[in-house]
């Protein structure tokens, strides 16, 4: 990077992130006490806990990229100061055109600075609009992007239309969300505005949350007669990421719809069971375990949320990356290939444990124990105490009872 030095108007610095080097508002600058969220007090929003995600995304990128073996366009409509983008133009070969947004003429003069510092005016096209109203002038059929990458503030709902109109047939779309409290059931009346879906505050409210993400998602792209495949999904600090690939084509609309239903569950004995179809048909409204009320989520996307072959190409584009936070990501990855064809939702040691009044016992040992039992079961990268598992709640509590007094006995 060529540092012209650049005068923001407020305090910058410059930053490394992946093989790129940006300046950015100087974090520390905005905050008088520790406790302040600095990335929403500067002028400019950056947010170095995102560095992952943005990791993440540019191996999704290049992964597609690799799966269409072509040049592709790719168009970021939230910006912020533009680091996302130009690690999309200089990490992920094949990116021939990028488009880049913000409707902050602040963050769009940064952006426009960063693109150029690094080298990228000739691919890079830096814009100051609304993210609809920039998608929309690219919704016709020869205009539209290869990829679009929606990273707002809170949810990506309001962009979802413009963006699905955007992307071509076959494009990936690319959603964050950090509004987890509506998402996780904290405010549920928010969520159902915004997402059309109920959710539940369970311990694996943040698998509903993709859920849910997703199911509005497929909802929305069915009203235009497309079809998504979700190929990848994170849960990472305080946000979830969705990625879809679109197909056009009514029936293809209809699987989405195929793939909606909700998910039952009983707070007093943690028994869940996932019910297909829009329309709710569990007559009676009680536990079929426990007899207690059921309570229930959605509607919600119950279709894949990984996809085994797109989690095999993250894990190649990696080998060769010395990001930051790779053992991490690998990490993430490592426990997502095990998770892909394992049963929806997970069940939590400590939550189970905390109701039984017994010790946690290791996650290892449990889905060990539950395998020996014939039962299928993985780790979640959802929560390191999660265990996915064809085992019913009762069989879970009665194998921790096991587990217990054998460990007692010994
Ligand atoms: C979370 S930040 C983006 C961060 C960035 N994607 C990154 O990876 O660092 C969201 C951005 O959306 C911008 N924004 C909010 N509403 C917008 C709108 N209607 N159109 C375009 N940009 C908007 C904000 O100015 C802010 O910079
Ligand atoms: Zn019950």
């Amino acid at each position: 990077m060529k540092d012209e030095g650049f005068d923001a108007g407020f305090p910058t610095e410059i930053v490394r992130e992946g093989k790129v080097k940006i300046v950015v508002p100087k974090l520390k600058a905005f905050v008088t006490s520790p406790s302040e969220y600095a990335p929403s007090r500067a002028p400019v929003f950056y947010n170095p806990v995102m560095e992952l995600n943005r990791d993440i995304a540019v191996l999704a990128l290049q992964a597609y990229q690799r799966t269409l073996n072509r040049e592709i366009s790719v168009c970021e409509p939230l910006a912020g100061c533009g680091v996302r983008g130009v690690r999309f133009a200089i990490e992920v070969k094949g990116v021939k055109k990028l488009v880049v947004n913000d409707l902050n003429v602040r963050a769009f003069q940064l952006a426009k600075y960063n693109v150029r510092m690094s080298g990228l005016d000739s691919r890079v096209i830096v814009e100051n609009e609304d993210a609809n109203f920039l998608l929309s002038g690219y919704g016709a059929p020869r205009k539209r992007f290869d990829v679009i990458d929606l990273d707002p503030f809170g949810s990506p709902v309001p962009y979802l239309d413009s963006a699905i109109r955007a992307l071509r047939g076959g494009g990936l779309l690319a959603l964050t969300a950090t509004d987890m409290a509506p998402l996780c059931g904290v405010h549920p009346k928010a969520c159902v505005r915004k997402y059309g879906g109920k959710p539940l505050r369970t311990e694996y409210c943040h698998e509903l949350a993709v859920r849910i993400l997703a199911g509005c998602l497929a909802m929305t792209a069915a009203k235009h007669d497309i079809g998504v495949s979700i190929v990848f999904s994170h849960s990472t600090n305080h946000y979830i990421r969705v990625y879809a690939t679109i197909k056009h084509g009514a029936k293809r609309a209809d699987e989405n719809i195929r793939n909606m239903g909700y998910i039952l569950h009983c707070f007093r004995c943690l028994h869940r069971e996932p019910a297909k179809g829009l329309l709710l048909t569990n007559g009676s409204g009680k536990c079929v375990e426990c007899d207690s009320k059921i309570n229930v989520a959605g509607p919600l996307w119950l279709g894949k949320i990984f996809d085994g072959q797109f989690c095999e190409l993250l894990a190649k584009e990696i080998i060769q990356r010395t990001f930051k936070q790779r053992e991490r990501i690998l990490k993430i990855l490592g426990r997502i290939k095990d998770e892909v064809e394992a049963p929806v939702t997970y069940y939590v040691l400590d939550k189970l444990c905390d109701m039984l009044a017994l010790p946690v016992p290791s996650v290892r040992k449990v889905v060990e124990a539950l395998r020996k039992q014939g039962f299928q079961a993985s780790l979640t990268h959802f929560n390191p105490k999660g265990i996915r598992s064809n085992a019913s709640a009762i069989d879970m509590k009665e194998l921790l009872r096991k587990i217990q007094s054998s460990s007692g006995e010994s």
